[in-house]
């Protein structure tokens, strides 16, 4: 694989893709540390539901609230003015797909786009780097990576957790430019580790991404993992990861400036768009009404909030407390490697 020549390539010819964004401008502007430290993703060997492309996820929905198209939308809506949803409706806006959850076969979107070889996403734009300066040296950058479906994990050979769009991210805590700490989302939480813990290629961590449901983790293995609130009698969920198929979420992304004092984003460049990160709705349909529910969870769940959503402003590495950044690594799972 050709991957660490490839961010040079980049920055030297830039690309242009439809929707995205990796522009020269983008590339020379963003701290060079922040390239070099970016997590490389393992997408698992039998992943179907890969990266997608953001705009994408906009041009297969329709926002609806309640099940119901809303009136006074703008059209074209795009990732330039996806923000006017939220005077039409706000949280309660669900970008909704033409298909149905339960399509049958299910629409190629759902699928995303297969990285390349060099672990390009081809012309789609399916990450977003949030770049939140702290001051007096610390820097946290938000390495956001965008899914369009989310296969729920099964259990007692039922499956819980399907839902459209999926908003997965990784955090690294930067001082005077240096990685100390990173964040690992997984479902409802996740892990912190020290940069120096986690596994690496040259500089870049690896993310271990869960078949389906996209959770990340610092090892390749078997994850068990409860999910907060489910009261299940055989109390157990698994991820399954390993290394399967690499994507680089740095080679086509939108890159962004977030100031937690204002909570206010700004692209890098001129040109990447900026409004759909100040949508206050969610990434997908709503749960199905009458959706059979066991145990207080149901096979097709609502879609997600957005990166605004994350914990952009955080204090720790961890969005919240407890916050336990992990010297070490055997603590995420059982490896099978
Ligand atoms: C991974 O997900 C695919 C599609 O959802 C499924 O067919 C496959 O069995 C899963 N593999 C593992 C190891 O869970
Ligand atoms: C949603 O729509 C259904 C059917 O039209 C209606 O019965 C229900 O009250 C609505 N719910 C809300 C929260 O508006
Ligand atoms: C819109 O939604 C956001 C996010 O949930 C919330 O913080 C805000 O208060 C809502 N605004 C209004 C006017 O309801
Ligand atoms: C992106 O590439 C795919 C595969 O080559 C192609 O089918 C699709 O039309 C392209 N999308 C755009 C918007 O150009
Ligand atoms: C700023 O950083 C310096 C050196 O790392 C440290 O000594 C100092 O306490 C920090 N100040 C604040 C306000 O965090
Ligand atoms: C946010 O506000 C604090 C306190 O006023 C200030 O020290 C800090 O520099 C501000 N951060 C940014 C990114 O402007």
């Amino acid at each position: 694989m050709r991957r660490h020549i490839l961010l040079t390539a980049v920055a030297l010819t830039g690309i242009n893709p439809v929707y995205g964004a990796t522009s020269d401008n983008a590339i020379r502007s963003v701290p060079q540390y922040i390239l070099d430290y970016a997590p490389l993703v393992w997408l698992h060997s039998q992943e179907t539901y890969m990266p997608s492309d953001i705009q994408q996820q906009v041009i297969n929905t329709v926002p609806k609230i309640n099940w119901t198209s809303i009136e006074g939308v703008q059209s074209p809506l795009d990732l330039n003015n996806l923000d006017t949803l939220n005077g039409l409706g706000n949280a309660s806006v669900y970008l909704t797909s033409h298909d149905g959850i339960e399509a049958n076969p299910q629409p190629a979107w759902f699928r995303g786009i297969t990285p390349d070889q060099d672990g390009r996403l081809g012309n789609g734009t399916g990450s977003a780097i949030i770049i939140a300066d702290r001051g007096n040296g610390t820097v946290d950058a938000f390495y956001f990576y965008f899914y369009a479906f989310n296969k729920g994990d099964k259990v007692l050979k039922m499956e819980f957790g399907d839902h459209i769009g999926d908003w997965e991210h990784n955090m690294i805590r930067f001082k005077n430019g240096n990685p100390t700490a990173i964040w690992y989302s997984q479902h409802a939480s996740g892990q912190a580790f020290t940069y120096h813990a986690v596994e690496k290629e040259g500089k870049r961590p690896y993310a271990f991404s869960g078949n389906g449901t996209h959770a990340n983790y610092a090892t390749s293995g078997q994850h068990d993992h409860a999910i907060p609130g489910i009261n299940l009698p055989v109390g157990f969920v698994m991820d399954y990861t390993d290394r399967g198929r690499v994507w680089d979420p740095t080679l086509n992304a939108y890159f962004y400036t977030y100031d937690s004092n204002t909570t206010k984003f700004e692209a890098v460049n001129s040109k990447d768009p900026v409004a759909w990160l100040n949508f206050n709705g969610k990434w997908g349909d709503d749960q199905p009404p009458g959706e059979p529910e066991i145990f207080g969870e149901a096979k097709n769940v609502a879609g997600p909030n957005g990166p605004k959503f994350k914990g952009l402003g955080r204090k720790l590495v961890c969005p919240s407390k407890p916050c336990i950044v992990l010297p070490f690594r055997i603590w995420s799972g059982n490896s099978t490697e």
